[in-house]
């Protein structure tokens, strides 16, 4: 018999949802835990979306994809996601809480306190909310994890967009925090994201030289990044190939900007 290498990384008999995953990175992340053999369910706003892009995948991987319209700001809503899995699935073994993000703001100096609200609902407390509605059915399953799609703006100034970076640094810290909470029954990560390219900026107001300037071009690797370039990452923290990584907070991000202290 062969040694193989892979079978870590292999996600047979793991049932996942992923919420905001009718497109761009969160479709990247489904279709690659999906291939990787579990059973997934995508949760989104834009139900006809999921299930468009849950057929898509089961198509391609073969394995059972379904999408579901989800509100992740209503408890109703994430309720009726987590028994829906369970009834489809038999169990929860992994979330990947991917919902989020944040528009610029005008005036920086003059951020409403709904909007800092509405970002942290969206991008702070959905994941806690999440992550409780599955602690019951997680705490029965092999290989137990919750991993979400952070960001590199949590880390960095960035105070033309101080609703979601906030929201998103504290998602940071709620969720190291859950992982202690959860310490020995549920690993618990955090993906900071760079910047991946999609049409969401446009839709946020960022004109084309800022997008420009945020694919920050001048990385480590020379390139934005991709959805597969984060979901590699993902596939990795919800497999058990990382069984003993948790609590942390990984950057995603093309290694950084290129620091030379003498020129090119
Ligand atoms: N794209 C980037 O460069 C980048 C950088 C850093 C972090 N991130 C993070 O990665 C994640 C995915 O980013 P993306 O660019 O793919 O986002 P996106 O806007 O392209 O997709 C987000 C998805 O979430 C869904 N959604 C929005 N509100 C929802 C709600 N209330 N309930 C359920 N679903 C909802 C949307 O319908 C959409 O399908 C987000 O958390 C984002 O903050 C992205």
């Amino acid at each position: 018999m062969t040694f193989d290498a892979f079978a870590d990384f292999r996600m047979n008999g793991h049932n996942v949802i992923i919420t905001g995953g009718a497109q761009n990175i969160g479709a990247g992340i489904a279709r690659t835990l999906s291939g990787a053999g579990a059973k997934v369910m995508i949760a989104d706003l834009n139900g006809d979306m999921a299930r468009d892009t849950a057929a898509a995948i089961q198509k391609l991987t073969g394995n059972d994809c379904r999408g579901i319209t989800c509100d992740v700001t209503s408890l109703d809503d994430i309720d009726a996601v987590v028994e829906q899995a369970v009834k489809a699935f038999g169990g929860i073994s992994t979330l990947v809480n991917n919902v989020g993000w944040g528009g610029r703001h005008e005036d920086p100096m003059a951020v409403t306190e709904e909007a800092f609200i509405a970002s942290y609902k969206l991008n702070t407390i959905s994941a806690y909310r999440m992550s409780m509605a599955c602690l019951p059915h997680l705490l029965k399953a092999k290989n137990a994890t919750i991993t979400n799609s952070g960001s590199m703006s949590s880390a960095a100034p960035a105070y033309d967009i101080l609703a979601y970076g906030t929201a998103k640094a504290a998602l940071n810290q709620m969720m190291v925090s859950v992982a202690h909470m959860l310490a020995k029954k549920v690993r618990v990560n955090n993906v900071l994201i760079g910047t991946v390219m999609t049409a969401g900026y446009a839709d946020a107001g960022i004109d084309p030289e800022m997008q420009e300037r945020l694919s920050h071009p001048d990385n480590l690797t020379g390139r934005p990044g991709a959805p597969e370039d984060v979901a590699n990452a993902m596939l990795w923290l919800c497999s058990p190939a990382s069984a003993w990584v948790s609590g942390q907070t990984i950057n995603v991000h093309g290694g950084g900007n290129v620091v030379r202290l003498f020129g090119k």
